[in-house]
């Protein structure tokens, strides 16, 4: 067996062989079963890129129709989660909402079937389904609405941003949307990815595993950086702003939101096009001051820490994006999450066909022999 040093954060440490997606840090590559992401942004939409991520094969015209109408049929969710998430506080944060609610999923559909393919297809097209039903759902109820019921005659992007909105987006900013979700759907053994992978290895539910991956992709480290890009670009507030700001957080040592990366060590090719998304957006609806800050902030960064690889990454734009399409700054985050459901899901597939419990080990650096001190000796 290789023994391998310590690695912190398992830095360059393979944790699986995988075949769903390829990065190649050094010259900004990130390809979906050996398609280019810029191939599938511009020809491909979420739903099917789903399934090339899970299935491995882009679907027959068939095979995309059966999946299109699965999808939709499962859209609604049990109104005991809605009872449920009716309990939620409004204060509280919808990636908590989402943690909890794919959770209860669970306790709804038998569990544990993994070795048979229709309970892996069901719950793959389940989770897909309702995930974004569930986001949908808390952004009404937490303003103290009632949830709309999905609509059958909508796609995927166009369904969600009516569910949350309760109105028919404008096709545009749909077509937007769907390539957003597309471009986060999948990343190889990221964060939440690994944290999904080592849950599944225990053979535990779906649901289970995507409730650990939607915590994990919460923090601002990874998933929640694209909410803090924003409150970013509002404290630095002008575009004279940026460089002194830039100064002063290299200074404090101050990780900047949206920028570096493990892996990628020149711009994210996600970003790439998530910019040249929200330039058409504002092309078609107007500029605002929040892009001009954010072109001399990628600028400054490239200035000062362009040495060091780092660069913009995919959460820098998204949020220009996002809340161009008036989505609330709390709900990136489980929109990347919606997303990123496909990847967690191809890569729980994955793990299951060669699974063996994740079980690390560590260097010990504690003491040994330690005496028993009695509470009165201490
Ligand atoms: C995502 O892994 C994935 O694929 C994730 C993701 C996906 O699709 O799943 O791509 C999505 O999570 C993107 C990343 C979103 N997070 C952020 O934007 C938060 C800000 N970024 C940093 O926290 C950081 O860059 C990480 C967490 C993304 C990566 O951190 P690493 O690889 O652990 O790097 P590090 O913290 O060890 O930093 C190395 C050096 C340090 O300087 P030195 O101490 O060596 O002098 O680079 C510096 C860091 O201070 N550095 C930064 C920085 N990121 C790294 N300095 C300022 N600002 C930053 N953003």
């Amino acid at each position: 067996m290789k023994v391998c040093e310590y690695q912190p954060g398992l830095e360059g440490i393979p944790a699986a062989r995988s075949a769903i997606s390829y990065v190649n840090g050094a010259e900004g590559i990130l390809e979906y079963r050996g398609i280019r992401i810029e191939e599938l942004a511009t020809h491909s939409n979420f739903l099917e890129t789903a399934y090339l991520l899970i299935w491995g094969q882009l679907p027959s015209p068939a095979e995309l129709e059966s999946f299109q109408q699965e999808v939709r049929y499962h859209r609604r969710i049990k109104y005991r989660i809605r009872d449920m998430m009716k309990c939620f506080p409004e204060s509280g944060h919808p990636m908590d909402a989402l943690q909890a609610s794919a959770a209860a999923l669970g306790l709804f559909y038998s569990r544990r079937a993994l070795d048979n393919p229709e309970y892996i297809r069901e719950a793959v097209v389940r989770l897909l389904a309702k995930i974004p039903t569930m986001v949908a759902a808390f952004q009404l109820m937490r303003k103290g609405n009632d949830p709309v019921q999905p609509r059958d005659d909508l796609d995927y992007a166009n369904n969600f941003l009516y569910m949350l909105t309760e109105r028919e987006p404008d096709p545009f900013a749909a077509r937007v949307f769907d390539v957003c979700l597309t471009l986060h759907a999948e990343h190889t053994i990221n964060a939440s990815t690994f944290s999904a992978m080592v849950t599944a290895s225990t053979l535990t539910d779906p649901y289970a595993v995507m409730a650990s991956a939607v915590g994990t992709l919460a923090g601002p480290l990874h998933g929640g950086a694209n909410e803090e890009v924003i409150a970013m670009l509002e404290e630095i507030g002008s575009v004279e702003n940026v460089r002194p700001y830039v100064e002063s957080a290299i200074e404090n040592k101050q990780k900047i939101m949206g920028f570096g990366h493990r892996v990628y060590k020149v711009k994210d090719p996600r970003a790439v096009i998530l910019q040249e998304l929200a330039e058409k957006l504002f092309e078609n609806v107007g500029y605002d001051q929040y892009y001009f800050i954010a072109l001399e902030l990628e600028r400054v960064i490239e200035e000062k820490l362009g040495h060091k690889g780092i660069y913009a990454n995919v959460d820098f734009y998204s949020g220009l994006v996002y809340r161009h399409l008036g989505i609330p700054t709390d709900l990136f985050t489980p929109i990347f999450a919606i997303a990123r459901v496909a990847g967690w899901l191809a890569h729980w597939k994955e793990q299951l066909a060669v699974n063996r419990i994740f079980r690390p080990t560590q260097d010990y650096v504690g003491e040994h022999n330690r005496s028993y001190v009695p509470i009165e000796k201490r």
